[in-house]
């Protein structure tokens, strides 16, 4: 039998729902229920209709699928697929940060352990951090971990941020020159970036969005092609929906941990149901009540 269709078989058996973000492999994309940014799944996580939730993406998008769903099974078929960034902060340093800056509410980016989750008021994704933001009646906020999401969403709101300095390599690492040296070859494309991007790449760009924004900007969007400015999954991603549009993305620009997920761990993920997500109760309760606050906003 072959993979896809093993596959197939094991998600009736086991009453499974396969979720995969954008950044997936073509092929687990493919065999997919739903595809979408962290946002997305995150909705798409709350009362799924069934048994089992694969979850095909990196730790912090499978335990928020578990925070949201506490009487289902999550699996994640490589448990060692992990986010850099969500590893730059503690709760210890949000304890720090809170001493420091007392009576200041504390803004997590959905990129964060459950446990980092769990000290933090509300949680954002790249795709509402300036709604999330708004929201708050405090005229400063602290926001972790990504700085160039905290520079991006401060300079499109009212607050004054206390940015904590952490990075995606993969989005740093996507420079000014390569955008430039891009362009020269697609004068007629249009530039999209992730707001995980440096400033300067920001500054360039005709839209930055999370990866569910790019896909309402192409959309929109009159122009035929795009240089796409996040991780190459996406890339697919944006190709599959818009077959007549053409998409360039950046070589460099490769989730490793994204990646680590294949149909064969998909497969034995549901044959072996490994491996299970877990939250202990008290942090997911208070990590719950920031993810459910930010859900509540829309
Ligand atoms: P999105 O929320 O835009 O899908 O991004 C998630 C992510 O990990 C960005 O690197
Ligand atoms: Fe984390 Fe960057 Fe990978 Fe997104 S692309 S999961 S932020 S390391």
């Amino acid at each position: 039998m072959d993979i896809i269709a093993e596959i197939e078989e094991l998600k009736k058996k086991r009453r499974a729902i396969i979720l995969a973000h954008n950044y997936q492999r073509p092929e687990v994309q493919d065999i997919a229920d739903f595809v979408g940014d962290s946002l997305e799944l995150a909705r798409e996580a709350v009362d799924v209709d069934a048994s089992v939730i694969v979850f095909c993406g990196v730790m912090f998008m499978a335990e928020m699928a578990t925070i949201l769903n506490p009487d289902k099974v999550v699996l994640i078929p490589d448990n060692s697929a992990g986010c850099p960034l969500a590893d730059t902060i503690t709760p210890s340093d949000v304890r720090k940060l809170r001493k420091e800056h007392e009576g200041v509410p504390v803004v997590a980016y959905v990129n964060t352990t459950a446990s980092v989750k769990a000290e933090a008021d509300i949680c954002c994704t790249s795709a509402n951090s300036v709604e999330v933001v708004q929201s708050l009646e405090s005229d400063e906020v602290i926001f972790v971990p990504d700085r160039n999401l905290g520079i991006y969403t401060q300079k499109n709101s009212d607050k004054h941020l206390i940015i904590w300095e952490g990075a995606c390599g993969v989005h740093v690492g996507i420079s000014k020159e390569d955008l430039l040296i891009m362009k020269r070859m697609h004068p007629n494309a249009k530039i999209v970036v992730h707001p995980e991007c440096n400033p300067e790449v920001m500054d360039m760009a005709d839209a930055i969005a999370s990866t569910g924004g790019m896909v309402k900007y192409v959309r929109e969007c009159d122009a035929q092609e795009f240089i796409i400015g996040t991780e190459m999954g996406h890339v697919y991603r944006l190709s599959r929906l818009f077959p007549d549009k053409k998409f360039y993305g950046l070589y460099n620009a490769v989730c490793n941990d994204m990646k680590k997920i294949t149909l064969e761990k998909v497969r034995d993920s549901l044959k072996n149901m490994q491996y299970r997500v877990t939250v202990p109760d008290d942090i997911a309760r208070k990590a719950r009540r920031a993810i459910e606050r930010m859900l509540a906003l829309r």
